[in-house]
């Protein structure tokens, strides 16, 4: 083990293990997961990809500000798990706002001004948590026996809040894993910052400086990973929650075709919830991540330093290479096989 002080990552041939996990096996059975999330049609395919794998127990779902308003990403995340049958699933209300500046825009004209590519999912009968989110969470992290994977698809105001209200439910998280920011892909919201950074950039700077065993997926490995209209027809076809999430990724189709020139979609999030299903999906690298909270345009750029491996006790694993037809492979399969159970 690492002391306090020393490196927290450690090389075992070409992968970096992060010292600040436990090392200690764990106990057998599904990892307890947290999503927090904007629905947002790729965080509504990560939501669909946790329920539709065996090796996490999505234990309860926090909704933030982001793609749309609060209020609507946290009735979509009540319809997307109501269609996929698990509104059993607690979704505890998050942050309405950034925590410095208020977001300057939404991201309907990507997402559909009601969020979901112009899909009307059926309301859930369940009614959301009467808990606020940090609550929810810090209870979660201080009652969970096993480490807990968080992971973190939205603006990060939420987390940000759990470390200033309940550092201590924080430390116990197991692994976090952000999508967000970009070493070297630039931004996709301005030309310096991806978009969850970029909403509340003063929420990342501090997620980043934590300590917490942090895992960074962004654009150098989402962009890469497109999701083509072949596979979309294979969980299309394969039952009605297929067919709704086909039909939620039509809009975000059109909008990758035109902003990013790639035949399919760009599906960032349910690649961050990959990572969290099966650890060590992407290959990462210690890094040191500072985010630009300044007024001008490069306001939530993530300045990532890969001049050498950080050995720094608030170093990040940074994602920098991926098997996108592996990891595509592996999200049609499991919608696949969600849709098939009807
Ligand atoms: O930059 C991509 C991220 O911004 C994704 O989480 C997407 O849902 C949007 O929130
Ligand atoms: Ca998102």
């Amino acid at each position: 083990m690492t002391s306090a002080t020393g490196p927290t990552h450690r090389r075992v041939g070409c992968v970096w293990w992060d010292d600040r996990v436990p090392d200690t096996q764990p106990a057998p059975g599904p990892v307890p997961l947290v999503v927090d999330t904007d629905p947002g049609i790729d965080d509504a395919l990560a939501l669909l990809l946790a329920l539709a794998s065996p090796e996490v127990d999505l234990r309860l779902v926090t909704t933030v500000h982001g793609n749309v308003d609060l209020a609507q990403t946290t009735e979509n995340a009540l319809r997307v798990l109501h269609l996929a049958g698990r509104s059993d699933v607690p979704v505890a209300v998050g942050a309405r706002s950034s925590l410095a500046v208020p977001q300057a825009r939404r991201a309907g004209h990507v997402h559909g001004a009601a969020g979901l590519g112009g899909v009307v999912l059926p309301p859930s009968p369940a009614a959301v948590d009467p808990r606020p989110a940090v609550v929810a969470l810090a209870e979660l992290l201080l009652s969970s026996e096993r480490p807990v994977t968080v992971a973190a698809i939205g603006p990060l105001t939420n987390i940000a809040l759990l470390l200033a209200v309940y550092p201590d439910a924080a430390a116990r998280i197991g692994r976090l894993v952000v999508m967000g920011g970009s070493a070297t892909r630039g931004g996709n919201v301005t030309a310096a910052a991806e978009f969850n950074v970029w909403a509340d950039p003063e929420a990342a700077a501090v997620v980043f400086a934590a300590g917490l065993p942090t895992v960074l997926v962004g654009l150098d490995v989402t962009l890469p990973t497109v999701l083509t209209e072949a596979g979309i027809a294979r969980f299309a076809a394969a039952g009605p929650v297929g067919a709704q999430a086909a039909a939620m990724l039509q809009q975000y189709l059109d909008h990758a075709r035109t902003s990013y020139g790639t035949d399919g979609v760009v599906v960032h999030d349910a690649l961050a919830l990959t990572e969290a299903i099966v650890p060590g999906t992407l290959r990462t690298v210690p890094r040191d991540v500072v985010v630009d909270t300044g007024p001008g345009a490069g306001r939530g750029q993530t300045l990532v330093d890969r001049r050498t491996p950080s050995s720094s006790p608030t170093a990040v694993a940074v994602a920098e290479g991926v098997d996108s037809d592996a990891a595509v492979e592996f999200l049609v399969n499991r919608l696949e096989r969600l849709a098939a159970q009807g």
